[in-house]
């Protein structure tokens, strides 16, 4: 299954509306959820977390993440909000994990680990501007599923791939499982979320009913919202640069050929794809730039560079081995 992403040299026609891609390094790298497992303090699987310093066991959907945050680690100065994905771990032949490293995007390669996040507007082309409206204190939602091992259940969600990078430009190709062959530039992990709301609720006890696909079309195709999902919301997307090119001498994969890369929650087929987000941008800033023509750079946002968000850096509060050649996965998660 194949996903043709949409070029961004389309966007620039005149009626499309603010469209921001930008980078926020790791704030740290652990075992907890705020959403799947709230105050728990050490969740089933291990998770990358970027944004806001206010990341924590629990989250109070009342209290906003920038009365709590002093710093965060995206360019966007005023998004305290946290992103978070599962960790890839490359297994030897000998049964040993090793965690891969997580490498910036094009531009932003000062970036320590972290992720490329982008939010775009409806694509619209030729047709008057609409209003978008950006997620709400206390949004927050999930999409994706770490149980599914099959593409019938992959399905069920669209647009969770990979992009197996022949070198960093690369943007074509994106499949639905991990790579079979080695990329020469590393894999890149594609998480886009649903783009039409309800309206009404800012979670919902799955993290995704209150959140809907259009329902004809695509989001590229400017499908309509669902009636009982009709309002539309910016596309979030995250792009995670998962560099495996120290794993790539095949001599070092199984020795059936099949490929050796693990998520964190024991998933080798890459169906398991999911993303976590909690809003927490500062009052109306991520409104604001919707409502904007701005592209990329946004001049309404404030910014930061990349080596100052990097600063941001959380301590890890579920104390544990994550690197070195581990006999485990993290939580003792098997792989099945
Ligand atoms: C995280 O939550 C704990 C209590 O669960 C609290 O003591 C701590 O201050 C919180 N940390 C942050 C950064 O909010
Ligand atoms: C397992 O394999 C890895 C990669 O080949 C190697 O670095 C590591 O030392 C091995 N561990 C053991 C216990 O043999």
């Amino acid at each position: 299954m194949r996903w043709t992403p949409y070029a961004f040299s389309a966007l620039l026609a005149p009626s499309i509306h603010a469209l921001l891609r930008f980078s926020c390094s790791q704030l740290v790298i652990e075992r907890l959820d705020p959403l799947v497992n709230p105050g728990e303090l050490q969740s089933p699987h291990l998770h990358q977390i970027i944004g806001g310093n206010a990341f924590n066991a629990s989250m109070d959907p009342s209290v906003a993440p920038p009365d709590l945050a002093t710093c965060t680690t995206c360019t966007f100065a005023e998004d305290f909000s946290n992103y978070w994905t599962a960790v890839l771990f490359f297994r030897a032949r000998n049964g040993t994990f090793k965690r891969v490293p997580i490498k910036g995007n094009v531009g932003f390669e000062q970036s320590q680990g972290g992720m490329t996040v982008y939010y775009t507007p409806t694509i619209q082309m030729g047709k008057p501007r609409e209003k978008i409206t950006a997620f709400k204190k206390g949004f927050r939602m999930i999409v994706g599923n770490p149980t599914y091992r099959t593409e019938t259940e992959a399905k069920r969600f669209r647009q969770l791939t990979y992009t197996c990078l022949q070198n960093m430009n690369t943007r074509t190709g994106e499949t639905l499982d991990f790579p079979k062959k080695p990329c020469p530039a590393g894999i890149m992990a594609n998480v886009r979320f649903p783009t039409c709301w309800d309206g009404v609720n800012l979670d919902s006890p799955d993290h995704m009913s209150h959140v809907a696909y259009p329902s004809s079309g695509t989001f590229e195709s400017d499908g309509p919202c669902p009636a009982s999902h009709p309002i539309k919301i910016p596309q979030l997307f995250y792009e995670v640069i998962w560099d495996t090119t120290k794993f790539n001498d095949m001599s070092l994969w199984p020795e059936d050929g099949s490929q050796p890369f693990i998520w964190s929650f024991g998933d080798a087929t890459g169906y398991g794809n999911h993303g976590d987000y909690v809003f927490g941008w500062k009052d109306n800033a991520l409104q604001k730039a919707m409502d904007s023509n701005c592209y990329i750079n946004c001049p309404e946002l404030k910014s930061q560079s990349i080596t100052e968000g990097n600063k941001c850096a959380q301590q890890q509060k579920v104390k544990e081995n994550i690197d070195g050649w581990l006999t485990e996965l993290p939580g003792g998660q098997m792989v099945n």
